[in-house]
């Protein structure tokens, strides 16, 4: 295995950001993760780019996860079991389970990204987080050079959470997952928690949608809101919404009557991140080439020639006008390499 070096990652990140790979190593198979030379070096392990942000060049090995792969496992009284390779384009993969039969994923439909990618921060979208279908995976630890499998019960899931966005595992390049399984209950019942969706559905008059009709609602309601990372560079949502003590929650709806609260199954209260965005003048603002997307303002926008430091700069003047206005803490949503 011979790594090339001195790569440009600009077209490996959906920011478009500029930097370079020291040396760079596409993945297609788990058994090249075993190769001598890719053990003793500082590694990040890089799946579709769309929860990224790169500062700058990167004075390692980029291993850029493309292993195929997509099928039926096991299928019992309950559910079906599919497998996917971590290289496996995520929505192409949710399409595929929804044409075959198998529905559970389709309100995941459009994420950006990779399968590999998606345990590590529980994708979530329209009332439906990657966690509650995921069955298990498996990893190449770098360090015991070994392949490692993991079950739902070790993951930890939670809001844009895992085990695996530790810095000790997926930070520090000590593993790599390579496949991921999944569990699709035949029980199946259509996820409509999300007003957007019913919305969608209702104005296209399907009374008992279909998973493919859900699919496509979920389609129609991201292409309306969220720009295409090949028109206008961005990550998705930038910042977690953020997770607030109740008695902070309540003192904000006094002070803001319309401020979305969502309330938690432990008691704190989830916020709109994207609505204290908005209310603090960040929706469809720029500083710089950089700026918060004019349709959602939860999403930051690369204009065209930005650097890491220019969304530094702006998550920076966005954090600092969305605490100085409401006393929250915005934390960002992608990995900082
Ligand atoms: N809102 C505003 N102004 C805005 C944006 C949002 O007032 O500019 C308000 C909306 O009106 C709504 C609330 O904020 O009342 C929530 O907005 P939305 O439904 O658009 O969802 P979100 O909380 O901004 C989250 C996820 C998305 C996911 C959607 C749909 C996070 C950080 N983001 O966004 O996930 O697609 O819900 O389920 O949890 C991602 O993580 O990259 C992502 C796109």
């Amino acid at each position: 295995m011979h790594p090339e070096l001195n790569v440009d990652l600009s077209r490996l990140n959906t920011l478009a950001l500029p930097g370079k790979a020291a040396a760079y190593q596409k993945i297609t198979t788990p058994a090249q993760l075993s190769a001598p030379e890719l053990a003793g070096q500082k590694r990040f392990i890089l799946g579709g780019g769309s929860n990224l942000v790169l500062t700058g060049d990167f004075d390692g090995l980029v291993l850029h996860m493309a292993i195929p792969g997509r099928r039926l496992v096991k299928e019992d009284s309950e559910a079906f079991y599919v497998e996917a390779g971590a290289g496996e384009n995520w929505h192409d993969f949710v399409q595929w389970t929804v044409q075959q039969g198998w529905p559970g994923l389709e309100n995941l439909s459009l994420i950006p990204g990779t399968v590999g990618a998606a345990p590590i921060q529980n994708i979530g979208a329209y009332g439906l987080e990657v966690g509650e279908c995921f069955h298990s995976l498996t990893a190449w630890d770098f360090e015991k050079q070994a392949f490692f499998p993991v079950d739902r019960s070790n993951c930890r899931f939670a809001y844009r959470d895992s085990v695996f966005k530790q810095e000790r595992w997926h930070l520090s390049g000590r593993m790599a997952i390579t496949s991921v399984v999944f569990r699709l209950p035949k029980a199946w019942t259509p996820n409509l928690r999300y007003a957007d969706v019913n919305q969608e559905l209702a104005a296209q008059e399907i009374a008992t949608p279909t998973a493919q009709d859900i699919a496509k609602a979920i389609v129609a309601v991201r292409q309306r809101k969220l720009p295409d990372p090949a028109i206008i560079p961005n990550t998705g949502s930038f910042f977690h919404n953020p997770v607030v003590a109740a008695a902070q929650a309540a003192a904000l709806a006094a002070d803001f009557p319309t401020l979305p609260c969502y309330p938690q199954a432990d008691g704190r209260v989830k916020l709109a991140a994207g609505w204290l965005i908005e209310q603090a003048g960040w929706k469809g603002k720029d500083l710089g080439p950089v700026g918060m997307y004019e349709k959602q303002a939860l999403v930051l926008v690369n204009r065209g020639g930005a650097t890491g430091d220019d969304v530094k700069r702006t998550m920076a003047a966005v954090q600092a006008d969305v605490q100085a206005r409401f006393g929250v803490a915005l934390t960002p949503e992608p990995i900082f390499l």
